[in-house]
């Protein structure tokens, strides 16, 4: 049995009795492209390997996302219209030492165990296949010099040296290979003697053969995933800055963002401040400010005000809550948390004033269906006892999984799936003093506080992908529609 450990090309291995597949996360997350992402495929194999008992040899499969990646045009390079994206590094050669800084280290934590790293697969884009060939060849090299692994080139024997594109019989989408690449491993391995025949049956013949609980089978793919988030919930000190103490640094918020999922920023503004933002507040929320930016989507229970900016001319007085979040530092971090992507940045303003007895559907534990980046301004001190919201930190990981196996049937009609169950042990408050500044991915598990004493106000800028318009339109008449049944019900 070869345990094959790595990002969504595992899948490749799925139904073959010689092969356990674990799919760790998204190339997006799981590659050597900087640190922070090099660090979490170390956490998340370590994790793995220690949960698996009798584990003799592990096959890596990882890489492809870093060549993608550098080609400069963003995560999907097939799709038409692609625009350029500079990567922030373009650095074939800080992959490979990554990656052999990975290995080195399992390999030393875990002795006894036979590591393979497979070479990285073409595709059919020419240009991504020379920075594949540049990747394997510098990665052999590298291996070479590390005791007890091995690294397997089935390059040559997938790819069309005439055309440099995958061959067809290898090519399953435009990223990953078919499954037909298991027979060239499977053959590296009984000549290893590691393996002594083809599992290969395409018959669907799984064997739960080392299945354990820890992981979990996704029928879709035929692979295995972790069962498990981080046992113990993630201390808010790791996520926290004090901008009175430290001076603020996009990278290192984006950095912090993109390992929790969000980011508290202390002392964002100061209490001179938080008094013009409050009064603008009022202003707004007991309607002596009127003007077509702001679409009004309060109920019963919540004030809620939405503002919108780019359609309609702003009032000089609310000019400065989208200015607020209008910097350089800020659309830098919008910038690397949409990967480049089109998005439209600080598009809408929600002023909200959850009351006792304030009820929405957000406060179920959920993800957002559209990918947001918020920045959540807190106009007064907020403590669970007056609805701070709650988060299950790096959770978005575990998001990035599920989107990945649902794809296409995340919608507001499918709202189960964008909630998922989490520990609430894990589930942490978000407690700050007014001034604050959270600045939170909405795929994180979340839920909006209750209220059950006091008032909580919050401001809130919401930025999104451009190609989620529809989903955000359709989204905001669900619920206005929604709103003017309740209100005919009420007048009724
Ligand atoms: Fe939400």
């Amino acid at each position: 049995m070869i345990h094959v450990i790595g990002d969504s090309h595992c899948r490749s291995f799925a139904y073959n009795s010689n092969f356990f597949p674990i799919f760790l996360g998204e190339g997006k997350l799981f590659n050597f492209i900087d640190d922070s992402n090099a660090n979490r495929v170390l956490d998340k194999v370590v994790g793995c390997l220690e949960k698996i008992q009798n584990i003799e040899t592990v096959l890596f499969v990882f890489g492809e996302p870093d060549c993608r990646w550098y080609m400069g045009y963003g995560w999907q390079p097939w799709k038409e219209n692609v625009g350029d994206v500079k990567p922030a590094t373009f650095d074939i050669e800080a992959s490979v030492d990554r990656y052999s800084s990975f290995l080195k280290s399992i390999s030393q934590r875990f002795p006894n165990v036979s590591f393979y790293a497979l070479s990285v697969c073409p595709s059919d884009r020419p240009k991504q296949n020379s920075l594949v060939i540049e990747l394997n060849d510098l990665l052999e090299q590298s291996i070479s010099a590390i005791s007890n692994v091995n690294f397997i080139s089935i390059f040559d024997t997938v790819t069309d040296p005439e055309s440099n594109k995958v061959r067809d019989e290898f090519y399953g989408d435009p990223v990953h290979l078919s499954n037909a690449v298991q027979h060239p491993v499977e053959d590296y391995f009984i000549k290893e003697e590691r393996l002594q025949k083809s599992g290969f049956d395409h018959q669907h013949n799984w064997s739960m053969h080392g299945a354990m609980s820890d992981f979990k089978l996704n029928d879709r793919f035929g692979c295995y995933m972790m069962n498990e988030l981080d046992k113990e919930p993630i201390d808010k000190s790791k996520f926290t800055f004090d901008l009175k103490k430290e001076s603020f640094s996009h990278e290192k918020i984006f950095e912090t963002l993109e390992e929790y999922g969000l980011v508290i920023l202390e002392s964002f503004i100061g209490s001179d401040e938080l008094v013009r933002y409050n009064n603008t507040f009022d202003e707004i929320i007991e309607g002596r400010l009127k003007g077509e930016y702001i679409l009004d989507r309060g109920n019963e229970t919540v004030n809620l005000m939405v503002l919108e900016q780019g359609s309609h001319e702003l009032h000089d007085s609310v000019k400065h809550l989208f200015e607020t979040f209008e910097t350089d530092g800020f659309r830098a971090l919008g910038k690397s948390f949409f990967r480049g992507e089109d998005h439209f940045f600080n598009k809408k303003i929600f002023l909200t004033q959850d009351l006792v007895g304030s009820t929405h559907a957000a406060q179920d534990l959920h993800f957002d269906v559209v990918p947001t980046l918020k920045f959540f301004l807190y106009l007064s001190d907020t403590s669970v006892e007056n609805g701070a919201f709650t988060v299950v930190p790096s959770s978005h990981h575990r998001t990035a999984e599920i989107r990945e196996q649902y794809k296409g049937e995340i919608s507001y009609e499918n709202r189960h799936l964008s909630r998922p169950k989490a520990d609430p042990k894990l589930e942490v408050p978000i407690e700050a003093k007014g001034g604050a500044l959270i600045v939170f991915s909405t795929e994180l598990f979340h839920k909006a506080g209750v209220v059950s004493r006091g008032e909580r106000r919050v401001i809130r800028s919401h930025s999104w992908q451009t190609q989620h318009r529809d989903w955000a339109e359709a989204s905001t008449n669900s619920v206005r529609s929604k709103i003017s049944r309740l209100l005919n019900k009420i007048i009724k």
